[in-house]
């Protein structure tokens, strides 16, 4: 068996089929050090051990965020060059809230945001996540192909978040541009050209979003800007029965907020349903039951979240000396977070490597995180693609690849598993009203 060391993790290779370099990795050094002040974190439990103790593992300044540079691997994080800084520096003051703080700021923020993505408030939303997907599909039904990564996957999300944010119609157009343009950066295998098109369109996004805010300030609409507008986080708890202390979020912090919510709350939903699709392709007789019986849906959704996990590492800083797994790291090194290889590692699930539908600890993946990063999105993420699907599986049926499923390709991506295009064909089912019909 080939070993952990004889592969180059940023290849092009290993990033279309990471999973026998995982496995070697797990089976070999779960803790592996890959450049001078690097290591990787592959086995399910050191990932839980590390993403649980804030104490020792940071996700302050940008510690989450891992600087891909393609074949030459990870980069240390950097300031942006000077040209990138002068376009950033027209957009609202970055602050540290959720992805990049640590407690206690980042517990303040967070039961913020808890309350505005709660399983209730998300499904006030489940109507217009319904009206979204039928609006799209409607756009491709009766052409019997599509690519639905294009047309479907990546809109769902984009416009379902648009909606909660309560986004004019008349600007929806540049939001989803801005959105789009401003992820792009995060592949990190971009040209310093499509740097600069991103930081532009995401100093437009957050200018934006900076005016939501001002005009929801004057003129209260509901939804997620009203929330934070009206959060008051607590400063000082008063133990001595006195009185406690709170503040409101200035508009640089609900901005921030709102950025990292569209951030990360859109591509990886994008990605969660394309892999949902190519799996049930490649797996016939699961597809099969799916479209028969609905309700495995949610089923399909962990078990695809487990084995393709759209978010596939993540960065901690590491705080003090110490031993991870056996291995002496030292303060200031960076830990990357393996979670796709975690999801698949035999101590924790048996089978790990197989797409099944029987599983009763499938929840227990960390493809959303654990501990108190845990996905905020995650009730949302839930519900966009349970209802993207079952309303997919409404409407058509026999989906088939127009080429070979082999010759799908995910981006050059150490950060994300994201399929490139899923095109298809397939037939339109007769409306409930016309089944009838057929059948009097
Ligand atoms: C399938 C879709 C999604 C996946 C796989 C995913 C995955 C994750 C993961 C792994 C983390 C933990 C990061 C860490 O440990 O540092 C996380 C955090 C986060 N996610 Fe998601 N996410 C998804 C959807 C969403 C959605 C829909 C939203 C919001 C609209 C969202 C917003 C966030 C935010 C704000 C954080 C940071 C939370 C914190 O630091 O407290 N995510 N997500």
């Amino acid at each position: 068996m080939t070993s952990a060391q004889d592969y180059n993790p940023f290849s092009k290779e290993t990033i279309e089929c990471p999973y026998d370099f995982y496995a070697a990795m797990r089976n070999e050094s779960p803790v592996m050090q890959v450049a001078d002040g690097v290591f990787f974190v592959s086995s399910y439990d050191l990932i839980r051990q590390v993403l649980v103790d804030t104490k020792r593992f940071s996700s302050s300044n940008g510690a989450a965020f891992l600087n891909f540079q393609g074949e030459q691997g990870l980069a240390p994080p950097t300031m942006p060059p000077p040209d990138i800084a002068n376009i950033l520096a027209q957009g609202p003051r970055p602050r540290n809230t959720l992805l990049t703080a640590d407690p206690p700021e980042h517990t303040r923020y967070r039961s913020l945001v808890n309350r505005s993505l709660s399983p209730r408030r998300v499904a006030k939303l489940e109507p217009a996540a319904i009206r979204v997907a039928d609006a799209l599909i409607d756009t491709f039904i009766d052409r019997g192909e599509v690519d639905l990564v294009e047309e479907f996957t990546q809109m769902v999300p984009l416009t379902v978040v648009a909606i909660a944010l309560g986004v004019p119609e008349d600007q929806l157009e540049n939001y989803k541009r801005w959105s789009m343009d401003a992820v792009k950066v995060l592949a990190g295998t971009v040209s310093h050209e499509e740097r600069i098109e991103s930081a532009q369109a995401s100093v437009d996004l957050s200018n934006f979003l900076a005016q939501q805010v001002e005009q929801a300030r004057k003129n209260p609409q509901g939804g997620l800007v009203e929330d934070l507008i009206n959060a008051h986080m607590l400063l000082d708890e008063d133990v001595d029965g006195g009185q406690d202390s709170y503040r409101g979020l200035d508009t640089d912090e609900i901005v921030s907020v709102l950025n990292q919510l569209l951030i990360a709350g859109q591509e990886t939903v994008n990605y969660l349903l394309s892999s949902t699709l190519l799996l049930l392709l490649q797996n016939p007789e699961h597809l099969a039951r799916v479209e028969k019986d609905h309700g495995l849906i949610p089923a399909v959704l962990e078990e695809a979240l487990r084995l393709e996990s759209p978010i596939q590492s993540i960065g901690r800083f590491v705080l003090e000396d110490l031993e991870l797994g056996g291995i002496a790291i030292p303060k200031g090194a960076r830990l990357v977070i393996l979670y796709g290889c975690g999801n698949r590692d035999e101590n924790r699930f048996e089978d790990a490597a197989t797409f099944s539908l029987n599983r009763t600890d499938a929840r227990n993946h960390v493809g959303f995180g654990a501990g108190p990063h845990y996905c905020v999105g995650a009730n949302l993420a839930r519900m966009e693609s349970r209802i993207a699907l079952e309303r997919l599986f409404a409407r058509i049926t026999n989906l088939q690849p127009t080429g070979e499923l082999q010759q799908l390709s995910h981006q050059y991506n150490f950060i994300f598993r994201a399929l490139n295009a899923l095109p298809l064909r397939f037939d339109k089912k007769p409306a409930p009203d016309e089944e009838q019909e057929a059948a009097l």
